[in-house]
């Protein structure tokens, strides 16, 4: 049904982007674009060609002749999803912005910045410290993945109860759309009902309806007191079990209370090369509280360290200078690659539920643990109740075994989760990762829907074909 990527499209390839610029007939640069942070290889796709434009024309000009001869085309950014949202599932030409890469205006009377799609995210955040502003999203991975990728899978992170995640911070947008149109949604503007929300349809669209070229973001100031509270648990239901209190009874909503069971914090540490201080814990909770007001964010600390307190925690220590806080972070950011290193046949997961329904969660994790014969070590945005239980392999097992039984342990995990009132996905995205479990917690109408909403953006079916859904 798709056509391969012969070596005269090749030719025409390198005609558009420069030879520099495409990778063809060399598998071993091509396996660079080949995955993205998944662990397990079976998501894994080595692309045809890999090209690197330099500008929206060229892209423009790259999903024409796509389109033309029928060939898939994957947009990629730093490729550190965690769904499959940049590997090639069907082959094909994968499209990296990772030449796009300038910050192009910072616009101090309108608090926006404008910065091409492949923009390390960090960078930005970087960049805007002189002028005492910041972008408010937070991706775990801001030091190596990409704004572009942030915006196409709309990622969260651990600030997102206080902050909300990428796309609240979206204002415009300019974008290839499959047939090689360049358009811009949105703009410079905090407010604009003018029509659909094209800007937000496109936010998570997971680079199936169109490709991020140039991002308007929103910006605030840069809050100047934070403090992080570390807390240690006897035990994971007793840490958990205080996260939603902080919030209702407590009254405060700190910028991000993060979560991590014994087993990822062990792992972490032993990752990293690093002792840590306190063996014997059982959970840790990482609370973390900015404002503009040292003193009045210091009594919030305080109120927040009491209730800590009453609820079980053991010991409570408090960082107050960005050495310390970027100590805590470092495990905390680690988590995911620690566990990839460690033992790769696994699969990280990013269930969300209302935070009500946080505590619930934890034991429904013990049982399937138990009735399946699984790990499932757990860190997360606790806060926003996105936790990453992740199903690893015990020793023991075989891989025949295991290929069975991950299949139920997720259909398990998801219902349980979709009767909470939660879902499948809190930030990593479906990808092709989930695709198949999608009709668990959607209807078929919406899912319907999505599929329409596709196909009036890509009717040929070449852009990222293969994730969220499969076209029949
Ligand atoms: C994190 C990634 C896995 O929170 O989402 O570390
Ligand atoms: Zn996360």
């Amino acid at each position: 049904m798709y056509q391969p990527v012969t070596p005269d499209i090749a030719a025409r390839l390198q005609q558009i982007v420069g030879e520099k610029n495409i990778i063809f007939a060399d598998p071993e640069k091509l396996e660079n674009y080949s995955h993205d942070e998944i662990a397990e290889k079976e998501y894994a796709r080595l692309p045809e060609a890999v090209v690197k434009p330099n500008s929206a024309e060229e892209i423009a000009e790259i999903m024409k002749l796509a389109n033309e001869f029928r060939i898939p085309v994957t947009p990629r950014g730093a490729g550190t999803g965690l769904s499959g949202g940049a590997v090639p599932a069907h082959g094909g030409i994968v499209l990296s912005v990772e030449n796009m890469n300038r910050i192009l205006e910072v616009d101090l009377e309108n608090l926006v910045v404008v910065v091409e799609s492949g923009v390390i995210t960090n960078d930005i955040n970087e960049k805007l410290k002189e002028h005492g502003l910041f972008f408010a999203g937070y991706p775990m991975s801001l030091q190596s993945c990409c704004i572009g990728g942030n915006v196409a899978e709309n990622a969260g992170g651990g600030r997102a109860i206080k902050y909300g995640v990428t796309g609240r911070y979206i204002l415009g947008l300019e974008v290839v759309l499959p047939d090689g149109e360049i358009v811009w949604f949105g703009g410079k503007r905090v407010k604009d009902v003018t029509g659909y929300n094209m800007v937000q349809l496109m936010v998570g669209s997971e680079g199936t309806l169109g490709i991020l070229t140039k991002i308007i973001i929103k910006l605030l100031p840069l809050p100047k007191a934070k403090i992080d509270l570390l807390a240690l648990f006897p035990d994971v239901e007793t840490a958990i079990n205080v996260v939603p209190l902080i919030m209702t009874k407590g009254g405060i909503i700190p910028t991000g209370i993060e979560f991590m069971d014994r087993l990822s914090v062990t792992t972490t540490h032993k990752y990293l090369g690093e002792k840590m201080a306190y063996p014997e814990t059982g959970a840790v909770l990482l609370i973390e509280l900015d404002g503009a007001n040292q003193e009045k964010l210091l009594e919030e600390a305080m109120a927040v360290s009491e209730l800590l307190e009453e609820n079980g925690a053991l010991e409570i220590y408090a960082a107050e200078t960005p050495d310390m806080q970027e100590k805590i972070w470092r495990i905390r950011r680690n988590i995911a690659e620690a566990f990839k290193a460690i033992d790769p046949v696994q699969s990280l997961e990013d269930i969300v539920v209302p935070i009500a329904a946080i505590p619930k969660l934890l034991p429904i994790l013990s049982e399937l643990s138990e009735k399946y014969n699984v790990l499932i070590p757990c860190y997360g945005h606790a806060g926003d109740g996105n936790l990453h239980a992740t199903i690893v392999k015990k020793a023991e097992d075989t891989m025949e075994n295991w290929k069975k039984t991950l299949p139920l342990v997720l259909v398990g995990l998801y219902q349980a989760v979709y009767a909470l009132g939660g879902t499948i996905s809190g930030e990593h995205g479906i990808g092709h990762k989930r695709k198949a479990y999608l009709p668990l917690v959607m209807s078929s109408t919406e899912i319907e829907l999505m599929k329409r909403i596709k196909r009036a953006f890509d009717p040929g079916g070449i852009l990222n074909p293969g994730k969220i859904f499969d076209l029949d």
